[in-house]
């Protein structure tokens, strides 16, 4: 039976003995769509700022010269709400880089384990080099991130061994500048679910016809 497989998933999540009937109380988002998305978009924002939260470590997937999706973890640097947009980092030289350039269509998946949040979100990337996101975001980076962009070979290439793979370009701080660059992402779908014992709610946010569409959908 479907509705035993889906609380049978849950159930494994839920604290031990936490059943529906002794659910705790429901969030003031529970079946509010709008602020469903208002969450959404704080927990967002909040993985950027906080380095502890979940959020903070998403996973983005591309689409590689295969056709097929090649997925990871990267560090959320950046969520804006009113733009529908997200910020992480990357080297102008990883594989990840160069799939955007073909085709710029990109999937960030977050999880929360504590609040039982997922969010799947769908959007466009656009790479920026030298602009004002790029010099911005360069500013803020600490000596030890920008210590990854100084390594002399792309990142993904074969090395013979582990530590000439590490060879920098230079010592210099901005030695690293030139592989540096801001990834960001326009959101252009996102799917919400949360998972209570009371009941799973997921929700689809949609703004591909220019506008917000915004769907309840079965967990
Ligand atoms: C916790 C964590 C955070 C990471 N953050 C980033 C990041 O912000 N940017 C990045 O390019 N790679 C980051 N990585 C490494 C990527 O997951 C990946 O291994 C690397 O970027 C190569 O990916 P690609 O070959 O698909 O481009 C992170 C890995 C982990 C485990």
């Amino acid at each position: 039976m479907p509705g035993k497989e889906a609380q049978g998933w849950v159930a494994s999540l839920l604290p031990d003995g936490q059943h529906a009937a002794m659910a705790e109380p429901t969030p003031p988002w529970y079946d509010d769509l709008p602020a469903s998305l208002a969450e959404a978009w704080a927990l967002l924002v909040r993985g950027a700022a906080d380095r502890k939260h979940p959020f903070h470590t998403p996973a983005v997937a591309t689409i590689g010269a295969d056709g097929g999706p090649h997925v990871r973890t990267v560090v959320l640097r950046g969520a804006s709400p009113p733009a529908r947009r997200l910020r992480f980092h990357t080297d102008a030289r990883s594989a990840k880089a160069t799939e955007l350039r073909a085709r710029p269509r990109i999937a960030v998946h977050a999880y929360d384990p504590g609040g039982k949040i997922q969010l799947r979100l769908a959007g466009t990337a656009t790479l920026h080099t030298n602009d004002d996101v790029a010099n911005a975001a360069w500013k803020a980076t600490k000596p030890l991130s920008r210590a990854c962009y100084r390594v002399a070979t792309a990142p993904g290439s074969h090395a013979s061994d582990p530590v000439a793979a590490l060879a920098e370009i230079g010592d210099g701080d901005e030695a690293g500048r030139a592989a540096f660059i801001a990834v960001t992402v326009t959101v252009v779908r996102m799917e919400w679910l949360y998972l209570a014992a009371a009941g799973h709610r997921r929700a689809l946010f949609d703004w591909s016809s220019g506008s917000l569409r915004a769907n309840w959908l079965v967990p």
